[in-house]
C-alpha cells in the first residue's frame, strides 16, 4: 500500500509549507485539509485513505477533538490525541511532569480568586498566573504584590471566560535573560535554541531572540524525561535555567512552530518531522 498522508491545518504558515516541500520532495503523496471547512461525521470514518494525520491547526480545542476523532476510528496521528491533551493545557502538563519526576516550577491550583490569592500569598512575590490553555505568551500575568493579585484576580473572575476560572499559579524563575526552547521528535531532541530577550515573556512571537543552545546530554537526557512524561511524539519544550536548582521544564508544545530555529541550530526540524509521520503511517503508534 502507498502512503497517504493527511496535513489537518488552519492556514498554511511557514511551517506548513516547509512540510509540504519536504513531502514533494520525498514524493509522498498527500492532502492539506482545512480545520475552518472540515465536518466529521462520526459514524462515518471518511478518513480511511489515510494512513496518518499530521495535525497543524492553529486553535487547540479544534486539535484536540479532531485528534480524538481520529484516535476512536483507529487513524494513525501525529501528535496522538493523548499527547495533545496533556501538552495542550498547562495543569495537565505539570501534573504529568511531576508524577514523572521532572523538575518544573513550583505551581499551585486553586479554583476561586479568594484561594488564588491565599494561594499567591503562601508563595510569595512575584508569581506567574497563566491561563491553563494558551500559547504565544498570551494573557500571562507577573505578579509583583497583592494589590496587582486582588486587581488581576478580579479581572478575570469578571471578564474571563471557563480558562479563567481556574487558577494556574506559579513562582517567577529568575531567568539568566532567557529561556529555552528544545525540540524532541520521536526519541531525540535534535537541536534546541535560548530565545534571549529584555521582556520576561521571551516568546519569539513576542520579540524574544533566537540563538543556538548547544544540546548537552544533561538537556537530552531531561528533555527525553518530560517528552515521555506527555507521550512523546513530536514536541517543543521550554526550559527555564533556575539560579540555584539547574534547568526546569516549564511547559510543553504538541503542534509546534520552529521557522526561527532551522537556520539557527542548522537542523533541519521540517523534514525530521516528517521522517517520524512517515514512521507513524509505517508502524502506527
Ligand atoms: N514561572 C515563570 N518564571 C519566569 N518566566 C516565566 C514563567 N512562566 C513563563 N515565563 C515566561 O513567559 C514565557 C511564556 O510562558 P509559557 O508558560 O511558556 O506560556 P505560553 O504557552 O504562552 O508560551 C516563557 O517562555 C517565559 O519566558
Ligand atoms: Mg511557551
Amino acid at each position: 500500500m502507498t502512503t497517504r498522508v493527511g496535513i489537518l491545518l488552519s492556514r498554511v504558515r511557514v511551517e506548513e509549507k516547509l512540510l509540504i516541500q519536504e513531502l514533494e520532495k520525498r514524493g509522498v503523496s498527500f492532502d492539506t485539509i482545512d480545520d475552518r471547512d472540515v465536518i466529521f461525521d462520526i459514524q462515518h470514518n471518511g478518513w480511511q485513505q489515510y494512513n496518518v494525520i499530521l495535525e497543524r491547526c492553529i486553535n487547540h480545542s479544534r486539535a484536540h477533538f479532531a485528534l480524538l476523532l481520529y484516535r476512536d476510528w483507529g487513524i494513525p496521528t501525529v501528535n496522538t490525541y493523548e499527547v495533545a491533551n496533556t501538552c495542550g493545557n498547562k495543569l495537565l502538563t505539570t501534573s504529568a511532569l511531576v508524577r514523572a519526576g521532572v523538575p518544573t516550577p513550583n505551581t499551585k491550583v486553586a479554583f476561586t480568586p479568594e484561594s488564588a490569592l491565599a494561594a499567591i500569598e503562601s508563595m510569595g512575590y512575584p508569581v506567574v498566573l497563566k491561563p491553563g490553555v494558551g500559547s504565544w505568551g498570551r494573557l500571562l500575568s507577573k505578579i509583583n504584590d497583592r494589590e496587582a493579585a486582588e486587581t488581576v484576580l478580579e479581572h478575570k473572575q469578571v471578564l474571563g471566560s471557563y480558562h479563567h476560572s481556574i487558577y494556574y499559579i506559579q513562582e517567577y524563575i529568575e531567568k539568566p535573560g532567557r529561556d529555552i526552547r528544545a525540540f524532541v521528535v520521536d526519541d531525540e531532541t535534535i537541536c534546541a535554541i535560548y530565545r534571549n530577550s529584555p521582556h520576561w515573556i521571551t516568546n519569539t512571537a513576542r520579540g524574544g531572540a533566537a540563538s543556538n543552545c548547544p544540546v548537552t546530554a544533561e538537556l537530552n537526557e531531561l528533555c527525553l524525561s518530560a517528552a515521555r512524561a506527555v507521550g512523546g511524539g513530536v514536541v517543543a519544550l521550554d526550559l527555564f535555567e533556575d539560579p540555584h536548582r539547574g534547568l526546569l521544564v516549564n511547559e510543553i508544545n504538541y503542534t509546534m512552530e520552529f521557522r526561527n530555529s532551522i537556520d539557527t541550530t542548522g537542523v533541519n526540524i521540517p523534514a525530521r518531522v516528517i521522517d517520524y509521520t512517515l514512521k507513524v503511517a509505517e508502524n502506527g503508534v
